[in-house]
Order: C-alpha cells, then sequence, then structure tokens
C-alpha cells in the first residue's frame, strides 16, 4: 500500500518522523513535500495530497499543519476526498470504519510525535465496514455532487 504524505512548514520535522514510520512498517510512501522551513502555504500542499489519492498514485493521504485544520479543509475542497482532522486515535480509527476516510490530517502544533504515529497506527490498522455506512457515504458523495 502507498501513502502520500505533505505538510506546510510547521510539520517537516513530524512528517519526517512519520514517514520514517509508515517505511518501518513496510508502507511505500509518496513525499509531496514541503522539506524546508521556508514558509509555504497549506492549501497547495493539501491540493498535493488529495490530488495523488485522487489520481491513484497513493491509496491514502496524510496531511499535516499546524493545527491539522486548515490542510484538512484544502484536502475536502478536492472531489472524492474525505479528509479527517484527528487529534486521538477513536476518531481516526472511526474515521475509517465508518466514514472510509482517505486523508488522516493532525497537527504537528497540537499532537506529539509518538500520538500522531498511535493515531497514524489506528487509523491504518482500521477497515471500512460498509453496510449502512456505505449509504452514508455515498450521501457524502452526492451532497459534493449538489454544490
Ligand atoms: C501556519 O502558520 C498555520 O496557519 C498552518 O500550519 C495551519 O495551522 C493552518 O490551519
Amino acid at each position: 500500500m502507498k501513502i502520500a504524505i505533505g505538510n506546510d512548514h510547521s510539520a517537516v520535522e513530524l512528517k519526517n518522523e512519520i514517514l520514517a514510520h509508515l517505511e518501518s512498517r513496510g508502507f511505500e510512501v509518496l513525499n509531496v513535500g514541503t522539506d524546508t522551513s521556508d514558509s509555504v502555504d497549506y492549501p497547495l500542499y493539501g491540493e498535493k495530497v488529495a490530488k495523488a489519492v485522487v489520481n491513484k498514485e497513493a491509496d491514502l493521504g496524510i496531511a499535516i499543519c499546524g493545527t491539522g485544520v486548515g490542510i484538512s479543509i484544502a484536502c475536502n475542497k478536492v472531489k472524492g476526498i474525505r479528509a479527517c482532522c484527528c487529534s486521538e486515535p477513536y476518531s481516526a480509527k472511526l474515521s475509517r470504519m465508518h466514514n472510509n476516510s482517505n486523508v488522516l490530517c493532525f497537527g504537528a502544533r497540537v499532537v506529539g510525535s509518538e500520538l500522531a504515529k498511535m493515531i497514524v497506527d489506528s487509523w491504518l490498522d482500521a477497515a471500512f465496514e460498509g453496510d449502512r455506512h456505505q449509504r452514508r457515504v455515498n450521501q457524502l458523495g452526492e451532497l459534493e455532487e449538489r454544490f
């Protein structure tokens, strides 16, 4: 499985830790940047992660900014993306099981690296349950089409 990962300047260090963690677990990683501390705009990096997922260059995406909020909003502007901003593992796990989230976001200024790894692992180790949740996810797609 391939994971796209992207971030703004606030999250370079955490991104590198998560990237190494993913590789240590055997995932292939597509790093879309940024890789320096020069100030960048999070919507651009949210878009890069989201595009990699909808274009099937990656199976799932992880996007990190200072809070996780801005970059998750950016990802959710891309049709087909269900990004969730999670600061703890329970929501991350349920976002896969119930919402079939395809991008995980969190904030480098909110969570430490060990908690971030737990969030990532809970998300990656969970599976979509389908059934009634599929109906609701379909409704999310329909909502996207209406506006
Ligand atoms: C950048 O300073 C900061 O605004 C950004 O990382 C993020 O937190 C936005 O939602």
